[in-house]
């Protein structure tokens, strides 16, 4: 996997963002899957900067939205609709609701709600290019620690650490036990995967992400199998790096 640090998260995410702008001007079509969290949130910004300022046109991309919460929708601040929809979909004027397929963390089908995200994604080919942040234990999307790699969309009972961290995203008290996913099979099968981390807090994800042979103890790791993976840091989350 290719690594590449920056000396600020704001350079990190400047430089993501020019990376996805010709991405979208090679192939503006292109299916586009970015995280919730707040990893992506600097670079979705300098996206939506440039969208305004006519730099680049998401009017034929599609949209996959990559996880979500059980139990959460838009309503609750922290829900990853709630997130890319605030910093993203709603602030970028030619998107439309036809172009967004997105987890509803309300459905009462998961498994249909699973069905509906891989029809959508297979409509498509496969998935152009992932924006992944890396938590804590190493998850991507919702596919946590011990994670089979053979799962398109999956339900998942979340891992003690996520729960501890989820804290950070909601104002209110949230009881959160599950979570729905895009699978490893999907990232696997993208075209291009940019992991990014930035800040102290993920130097030892960063390090371990490194450092391991791909295995689903640490699912960051995985995504050394897939295509076409590149990883984004900062100087902090690189800083227990060689
Ligand atoms: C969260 C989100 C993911 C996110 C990841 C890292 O649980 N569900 O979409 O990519 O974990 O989060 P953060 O960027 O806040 O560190």
């Amino acid at each position: 996997m290719n690594i590449k640090k920056f000396s600020t998260a704001v350079s990190m995410a400047e430089a993501a963002g020019e990376h996805i702008i010709e991405l979208v001007k090679k192939k503006p079509e292109s299916l586009l899957c970015f995280a919730g969290g707040e990893t992506p949130l600097l670079t979705l910004n300098y996206l939506v900067e440039a969208a305004l300022k006519g730099k680049v046109d998401f009017g034929k991309c599609s949209f996959v939205g990559l996880d979500e919460w059980v139990g959460l929708g838009r309503e609750t601040k922290g829900s990853c609709r709630q997130t890319l929809f605030d910093y993203f979909f709603d602030r970028v004027p030619e998107l439309t609701d036809s172009q967004i397929c997105f987890f509803d963390g309300l459905a009462n089908d998961l498994d249909a709600e699973c069905k509906r995200v891989d029809e959508f994604i297979a409509k498509h080919g496969v998935i152009d290019f992932m924006l992944l942040g890396i938590g804590m234990n190493g998850h991507l999307g919702f596919n946590e620690p011990g994670v089979p790699t053979d799962k398109y969309c999956h339900v998942v009972d979340l891992d003690s650490v996520t729960k501890k961290v989820s804290v950070k995203y909601f104002d209110e008290e949230v009881n959160v036990s599950k979570g729905i996913s895009l699978g490893i099979k999907h990232i696997m099968e993208a075209t291009e995967v940019m992991l990014m981390a930035y800040g102290e807090k993920k130097a030892d994800i960063v390090k371990r992400t490194i450092d391991t042979e791909p295995t689903s103890d640490v699912p960051s790791t995985l995504a050394k199998n897939s295509k076409n993976a590149v990883m984004f840091i900062d100087e902090a989350a690189g800083s227990q790096l060689n």
